[in-house]
């Protein structure tokens, strides 16, 4: 309330807008990260967030979704607060996200049953996500005895089954192989498309962070503002063929060119 009081900010809130970030501020060791950054995350847009290393971008998704504090300005969810939103987080590590001593299908029901859902709701949800992931492997396996891409896909599942309103993912595939990457890229842009949950996707890989997004977050190096706010409106299902649309060649181009800007400055 304080932070609202003190950000007198000329940004009007967009209303269709699912995150609304103004006068953020965070600092470590006295040196800014963010300083009076703003930022609107459209309602059911995939954001891809990119920049150079120790930009901040995982800091930034970290504040969004709540799971490290800011020093100042406001975050807040379509004119809620982050209590009143339900969000999920896919971590970068998936080695060290999953519970080694629960079976993949019990990771995936954990949330529910923290939730407090019934047994048959725990298991409609997970049955309808298991049709749109057309996961191929079996679930009753240990996260051990699963392929780091399986196991990616179980991290997922588990953020995807409490039907979130915003889904925070952090280079989600930056420890999979091409062939596992590219499957999973497609699984979440299903999701995406049948499920309509807003996304904010770090990604290291420009290429990527394109393919996925509506819109394209480019930061500049610290302290951290943006550098361009790209739309790219090709239609959905994206598919190979995307990457050599003259839209999507003409876009990474310009998004190279302002990177590269910024990252000489
Ligand atoms: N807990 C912390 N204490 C001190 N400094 C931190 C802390 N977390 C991050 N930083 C610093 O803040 C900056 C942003 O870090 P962050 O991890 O958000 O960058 P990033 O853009 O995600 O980088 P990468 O591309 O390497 O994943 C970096 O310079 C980092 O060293
Ligand atoms: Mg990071």
């Amino acid at each position: 309330m304080t932070a609202a009081l003190r950000v007198a900010h000329p940004r009007p809130y967009a209303p269709d807008a699912e995150i609304t970030i103004r006068g953020l501020r965070k600092t470590f060791a006295g040196s800014p990260v963010y300083e009076g950054f703003d930022l609107d995350v459209p309602k059911g847009a995939v954001v891809s967030v990119f920049g150079p290393n120790g930009c901040g971008k995982s800091t930034l998704i970290n504040m969004v979704s709540g799971l490290m504090p800011h020093d100042g300005g406001q975050i807040l969810f379509s004119g809620k607060t982050i209590a009143q939103t339900r969000l999920a987080y896919v971590f970068q590590n998936y080695r060290e996200a999953l519970f080694p001593w629960l079976r993949a299908i019990e990771n995936i029901r954990y949330p529910l049953r923290l939730m407090g859902l019934p047994k048959h709701e725990q298991d409609r949800r997970i049955e309808r996500l298991l049709a749109t992931m057309e996961v191929r492997f079996d679930l009753s396996r240990y996260p051990y005895e699963l392929s780091g891409g399986q196991q990616q896909t179980v991290s997922i599942m588990r953020a995807l089954v409490v039907e979130p309103e915003v889904l925070f993912l952090d280079e989600p595939f930056s420890a999979l192989d091409y062939e596992m990457t590219l499957a999973m890229r497609d699984r979440l842009q299903r999701v995406f498309m049948e499920t309509g949950v807003t996304m904010m996707l770090v990604s290291h890989d420009l290429e990527e962070a394109i393919y996925m997004a509506d819109r394209i977050l480019l930061l500049t190096r610290r302290p951290t503002r943006i550098a361009a706010y790209l739309d790219f409106s090709a239609p959905r299902p994206r598919s190979a063929e995307t990457l050599t649309d003259p839209a999507f060649v003409a876009l990474k181009r310009e998004a190279l060119e302002i990177f590269q800007r910024e990252v000489r400055a």
